[in-house]
């Protein structure tokens, strides 16, 4: 199996949310293939929207830049997983740009129009590309993941198709700062390796293993505690034991 992962937290290595892919890739098999790409250290420019790639220069971007090296590792990956935060209810400015970047990759528009509203709207070009599992893992700071994703899931489905992609969601991201709440954080990343084991053995997650670890990871009054000492440093509240 090969794996590209795109880590598109301007954190790097210390993203919340690259520490639960990484739980989630812990749990495929010896031998599997992963290259990572972290999109903020990558020279990746904005769409110039010139259609070029749909055009003359059908299929290929006229932008030089980092991703003609990423456009070969999609095409030569089998899975492809999108690591990001969530930021204002969508994905980061720079993960757009990539998302955006990709037209080339996307059978051109042309004309015709579907009944089918759980259709992709931007199918790749699987006779070039190959069939594709993606996979989208995304923390965010709210204690519940369920308010927070609907914006990001309708997006999701309609370039990906509903059944095009696997979601996981993960709320109270920002405890992964924090020593206090190792425990609970440890429980939470073994249930993810686990989901990881599933994924690489079916394809796919049950609905039982996404509502699983879409639960909030400590309680809300032990993540309040922690937040409060962020946003207001409020040391002292720290030496209370957590939920
Ligand atoms: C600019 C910005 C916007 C954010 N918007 C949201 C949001 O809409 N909802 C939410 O629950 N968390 C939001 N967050 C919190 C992050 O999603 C959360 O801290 C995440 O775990 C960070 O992950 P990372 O370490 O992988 O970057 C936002 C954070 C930033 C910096």
């Amino acid at each position: 199996m090969k794996v590209l992962v795109f880590n598109g937290s301007p954190r790097g290595e210390r993203s919340n949310t690259i520490q639960i892919t990484g739980a989630f890739l812990s749990g495929f098999p010896e031998g599997t293939e992963i290259r990572q790409v972290d999109v903020y250290r990558s020279d990746i420019r904005p769409c110039r929207g010139c259609f070029s790639c749909w055009g003359k220069n059908e299929g290929h971007c006229v932008i030089d830049d980092d991703m003609q090296a990423i456009y070969g590792w999609i095409r030569e990956s089998d899975t492809i997983i999108f690591s990001f935060p969530l930021y204002f209810f969508g994905m980061p400015s720079q993960m757009k740009a990539l998302t955006d970047r990709c037209l080339p990759l996307m059978i051109p528009y042309d004309g015709d129009f579907t009944t089918d509203e759980n259709a992709s709207f931007h199918e790749f070009r699987k006779s070039e590309t190959g069939e594709k599992r993606f996979v989208i893992i995304s923390s965010c700071g709210y204690v519940k993941a369920a308010p927070m994703y609907p914006a990001l899931t309708k997006q999701l489905e309609l370039i990906f198709g509903e059944h095009g992609f696997t979601a996981l969601y993960c709320p109270e991201g920002e405890l992964f700062l924090f020593d206090q709440a190792r425990r609970q954080r440890e429980g939470y990343l073994s249930d993810v390796r686990n989901a990881g084991e599933e994924y690489a053995r079916n394809g796919s997650l049950s609905e039982e293993t996404r509502q699983k670890l879409a639960r909030p990871i400590l309680s809300p009054k032990g993540f309040q505690k922690i937040t409060a000492v962020r946003w207001a440093d409020k040391q002292k509240m720290l030496r209370e034991p957590l939920e």
